[in-house]
């Protein structure tokens, strides 16, 4: 089974065509790549690696149980690697109707289709078989400003749908290993930033309104707080748990990195004055504008990520600084990739979402 391939699903989003280009630039193995394209999957991210043998992209949705048995079965897949969802907690407050559709049924999906393939393997392959679900620290709740750090043993306490939806999914994970034995992981991670990031997320809506002369808007009093790894990190720990994480196990990853939204803002318009000095609006933080906070709105995330550095030898290599910097700089010379993402829908919904 080592030579087989993996199933990546979600591929054309952030964090998996981040994953996706760093697998192929480092693994010997060939990947698969499921993805429905929704508003949030973009196949440019992957053009670099489109030609590459090792690389098959197949268009279609987790929730799609014949494509997905019919890929289980002709490709012969040593391991999942389970990226796929809709993620934008904001969207989810407006219409969590898609969330609990891919979040939840398609996970379920997935898993009754990852089962029946396992089932039949042949012993040691079933041992070597690998499911690897990605989650996030938002299904442990909101944090106090002096409250430990979210561990592995937390009591989940979902905040938003989206949140909830993850959760439902990472419960569904966890009973496949339990009832029926299948080899499952799960990771829990933080905020990540990077290339290939949406422009609806905080750190690259911020750099593209910043740029453009346009309002930055901070919810609230902007003192919520978040941890922040840069996404290529992320990638790595999630190579390493499918390496050598214990089977069942679920592992926090996080950045150390817990910063307030407005000093988060405050960073990127700084390193913009440096940058982008003939921008319409400078020095850029007079764009920063308080907007109405989000309904429900958690006050502060924090990950200990104890577990998976002194299991796998795991931790963050960049720093902040150095993640922001390379971030701010990649959107400064990717427009057309701007262009493309920021076209009809991406507009209604910013329209939409900061109307208020
Ligand atoms: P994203 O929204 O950028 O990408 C999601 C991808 O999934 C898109 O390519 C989309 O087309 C695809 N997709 C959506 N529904 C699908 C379906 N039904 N079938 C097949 N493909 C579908 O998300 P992201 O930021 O890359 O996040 C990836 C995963 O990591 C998610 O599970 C998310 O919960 C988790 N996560 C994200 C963060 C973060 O900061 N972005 C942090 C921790 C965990
Ligand atoms: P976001 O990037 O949406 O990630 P998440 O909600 O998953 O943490 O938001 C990060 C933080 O930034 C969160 O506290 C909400 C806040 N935020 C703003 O202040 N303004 C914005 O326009 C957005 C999108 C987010």
């Amino acid at each position: 089974m080592q030579n087989h391939p993996i199933l990546v699903t979600g591929g054309a989003g952030f964090i998996g065509s981040n994953f996706i280009l760093q697998w192929l630039g480092s693994e010997p193995g060939a990947v698969v790549n499921l993805d429905k394209l929704t508003y949030a999957g973009n196949l440019s991210n992957l053009e670099t690696v489109a030609s590459d043998p090792r690389y098959c992209f197949v268009h279609g949705d987790i929730g799609d149980r014949k494509l997905v048995g019919d890929l289980f079965h002709s490709h012969r897949f040593r391991a999942v690697v389970h990226f796929a969802a809709e993620s934008h907690v904001d969207r989810s407050i407006r219409g969590p109707d898609d969330f609990v559709l891919t979040n939840v049924n398609g996970t379920f999906s997935l898993l009754e289709e990852a089962r029946a393939y396992w089932c039949e393997l042949p012993q040691d392959d079933k041992a070597s078989f690998r499911f690897l679900h990605i989650s996030t620290d938002e299904v442990y709740g909101s944090l106090g400003p002096a409250s430990p750090a979210f561990s592995e043993a937390t009591p989940y306490a979902p905040n938003s749908p989206y949140a909830a939806s993850k959760a439902a999914s990472d419960h569904l994970v966890r009973a496949y290993r339990h009832t029926y034995g299948l080899p499952t992981l799960t990771t829990n991670c933080s905020n990540n930033y990077g290339p290939y990031q949406f422009p609806e997320k905080l750190i690259p809506l911020a750099i593209l309104n910043a740029m453009n002369g346009k309002p930055i808007p901070v919810y609230g009093d902007g003192q919520n707080v978040r941890d922040w790894l840069f996404v290529r990190d992320h990638c790595e720990a999630v190579r390493a748990v499918l390496r050598g994480g214990r089977v069942g196990q679920t592992y926090n990853i996080g950045g150390e990195n817990e910063k307030p939204n407005l000093k988060i803002v405050e960073l990127i318009c700084s390193i913009l004055d440096e940058l982008r000095p003939g921008d319409p609006v400078v020095p850029h933080r007079k764009l920063i504008t308080f907007v109405a906070d989000r309904p429900g709105h958690d006050r502060r995330y924090a990950m200990d990520i104890g577990k998976i550095k002194a299991e796998l030898g795991w931790h963050p290599r960049e720093t902040f600084s150095s993640g922001l910097r390379k971030t701010v700089e990649w959107y400064l010379v990717h427009e057309s990739w701007i262009r493309e993402v920021t076209s009809g829908s991406y507009r209604q919904w910013i329209a939409t979402q900061y109307s208020r």
